[in-house]
């Protein structure tokens, strides 16, 4: 992360969260809170609230919560720093860059590289209807069968042959030119001579989240070769981190239930051309992690779709793997494969849309398609089947996802339990590894721990001036090391939840604490004080309780122990 956390603090401290939602919301006021129907999903009677004093917002229907920054990032769909800068904007703030880390060091320079690759785009675009050679290109994106919706859609362009088409725009501008070297448009040789990388090819812009043009995809208009060229990674185009298509995607759907991966850019155009214009693909390279988790955040359900050959087949598995280790319970990750000689371009212009979406419907699980291929692997060999299995289960790093796995397996083998497979084999589980703060972290709804928790970040500033509270770094009991993190986070500055929990962002303790922020305690708020130093109290004692169990399960005992042990009695003793 680029942006000092003391920026992004003041940020949500300076803006109020009930302004920032009031301006795309009509807000009524409704006791201590505002309500309106909710943003984020359809609704007749207002389910969404936002809370002035916590500084969030929270739907009852759609579970949508969080604070200014996650407002801004559902609301307008922006990344986070994307977030931040239209945050800060609003404030007239300008967004500090820490050094040394980050890709975006010089605004002023990046800024520049995107309006060049903006204006190439638009000179691109512009051939399709000015250049010389436009009735050739004409012909061709006829005999694609591209229309010219989809042409204006996805802003496809011509670059013309010739060397120095785009170059030749900036000859009174050397630094324009030296730009155009480092987004890759132009290319500079051991001479030092300068040409255009795009000559004669049908450009497909890369756009980012936001919109903005970041790289091209060029094809030959025939046969020759490379089929496709692409842009080389840049300062501001990274291939593993970018999907073609995804803006196309989110500007027609806010929150796309599916999303389809496909291969090539040709197969996304044609697939939006006849009505699944929800489609992505990645770029010339294997599917990332980075770009899986990316569709992760954008649907629910994800569907790779490959063709039906061999290569489609290995392409499929290396996606498997690569998404394992991502999985959380509840992500839909489906696969799908195509006939024979077929991909989505040709499919889809041969069968329609409503066949075609069909075929999506039936791809096959994830759990199904992983199963299928071992059981064809491992060729009728239980032990073999099991073992490879359990290596990719390992991979898995999500323990109940993985414990899911582990029973599906284990009845596929014929054994009665995980346990009894995870023994035989050997299985040292994620699950016994696992963060005492995940899912099952915090146990049972109303302990004193998850109150304490819960209160502290509902309500920051009952922590402010607390003393320290030493005995609870010596208790062990999953979850108190987030508690004493939240009280040294408040003994000393007074913060909203909003800000508490901006601070666990790229933290795995984010999604617990949001969960905590909304947890109905019951508690009214003259009692919160109260109740808040009751469970500190009830920990403190836990402490004092396990100190005496260890010393008395002692047989020897030194002096000081002698005399603590004394104490302990008379402490427990007085508070029976
Ligand atoms: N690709 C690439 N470089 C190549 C060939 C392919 O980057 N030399 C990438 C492109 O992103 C391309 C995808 O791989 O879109 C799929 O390639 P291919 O199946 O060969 O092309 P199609 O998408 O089917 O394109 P077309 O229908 O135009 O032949
Ligand atoms: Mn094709």
């Amino acid at each position: 992360m680029a942006i000092p956390r003391d920026f992004i603090n003041e940020l949500v401290a300076r803006t109020d969260i009930v302004e920032l939602v009031g301006r795309k919301v009509q807000l009524k006021k409704a006791g201590k809170n505002y309500s309106a129907c909710c943003p984020f999903h359809s609704e007749k009677t207002p389910s969404f609230t936002v809370s002035q004093d916590k500084q969030f917002y929270h739907c009852f229907g759609c579970g949508a919560h969080g604070n200014a920054i996650d407002f801004v990032m559902e609301y307008d769909r922006l990344e986070f720093v994307d977030a931040i800068e239209d945050l800060a904007g609003q404030l007239g703030l300008q967004v500090p860059q820490e050094k040394g880390i980050g890709q975006r060091k010089d605004p002023s320079v990046s800024r520049d590289l995107y309006e060049l690759m903006d204006e190439a785009s638009r000179f691109y675009h512009n051939q399709l209807k000015q250049n010389p050679d436009k009735d050739k290109v004409q012909k061709y994106l006829q005999y694609r069968g591209l229309s010219s919706e989809v042409v204006e859609h996805f802003n496809i362009g011509f670059a013309p042959d010739g060397w120095d088409n785009l170059l030749g725009r900036y000859r009174q501008n050397q630094d324009a030119q030296n730009k155009l070297v480092t987004t890759g448009m132009v290319i500079a040789n051991d001479n030092g001579k300068r040409y255009d990388r795009f000559r004669d090819r049908l450009m497909f812009p890369i756009r980012d989240r936001r919109g903005r043009v970041i790289g091209f995809g060029g094809r030959v208009l025939g046969d020759g070769t490379p089929k496709y060229l692409n842009s080389p990674e840049t300062p501001i185009f990274h291939k593993g981190n970018e999907l073609y298509g995804l803006y196309e995607v989110k500007q027609r759907h806010r929150n796309p239930k599916t999303i389809l991966i496909v291969e090539g850019y040709m197969d996304v155009v044609a697939l939006a051309q006849f009505g699944v214009d929800y489609a992505v693909a990645s770029l010339g390279t294997a599917t990332t992690a980075e770009q899986l988790q990316l569709l992760l955040r954008n649907a629910e359900q994800i569907v790779c779709c490959y063709d039906g050959d061999r290569a489609g087949q290995e392409a499929a598995w290396r996606a498997l793997e690569t998404a394992l280790p991502l999985l959380k319970p509840g992500d839909q990750i489906k696969f799908m494969f195509l006939e024979q000689g077929e991909d989505p371009d040709s499919m889809v212009r041969k069968i329609g849309k409503d066949a075609f979406e069909e075929l999506i419907a039936n791809a096959q699980s994830l759990n199904d398609f992983m199963f299928t291929n071992l059981s064809s692997e491992a060729n009728g060999d239980k032990s073999k089947f099991a073992k490879i299995a359990l290596d990719l289960i390992g991979k898995i790093k999500d323990p109940i996802l993985q414990n899911l796995l582990l029973e599906n397996l284990s009845h596929k083998v014929g054994m009665n339990s995980s346990e009894e497979l995870k023994k035989k084999l050997g299985f040292n589980a994620q699950a016994a590894k696992a963060n005492p703060l995940g899912a099952k972290g915090i146990k049972g709804r109303g302990t004193p721990l998850r109150l304490a928790i819960s209160l502290l970040v509902q309500k920051p500033t009952i922590g402010t001036n607390l003393p320290m509270q030493p005995a609870l770094s010596h208790l062990s009991m999953p979850g108190l090391d987030l508690l004493i993190q939240l009280l040294d986070l408040t003994r000393n500055e007074e913060l909203t939840s909003a800000q508490l929990i901006e601070l666990y962002r790229d933290k795995p303790e984010f999604n617990t604490l949001k969960k905590l922020a909304q947890w109905d305690h019951q508690i009214t708020d003259e009692n919160l004080q109260h109740e808040f130093k009751k469970s500190l109290v009830w920990l403190n004692n836990q402490y004092l309780e396990q100190r005496y169990q260890e010393l008395s399960l002692k047989s020897t005992h030194t002096k000081e122990e002698r005399v603590q042990l004394q104490k302990l009695i008379s402490i427990i003793k007085s508070q029976k």
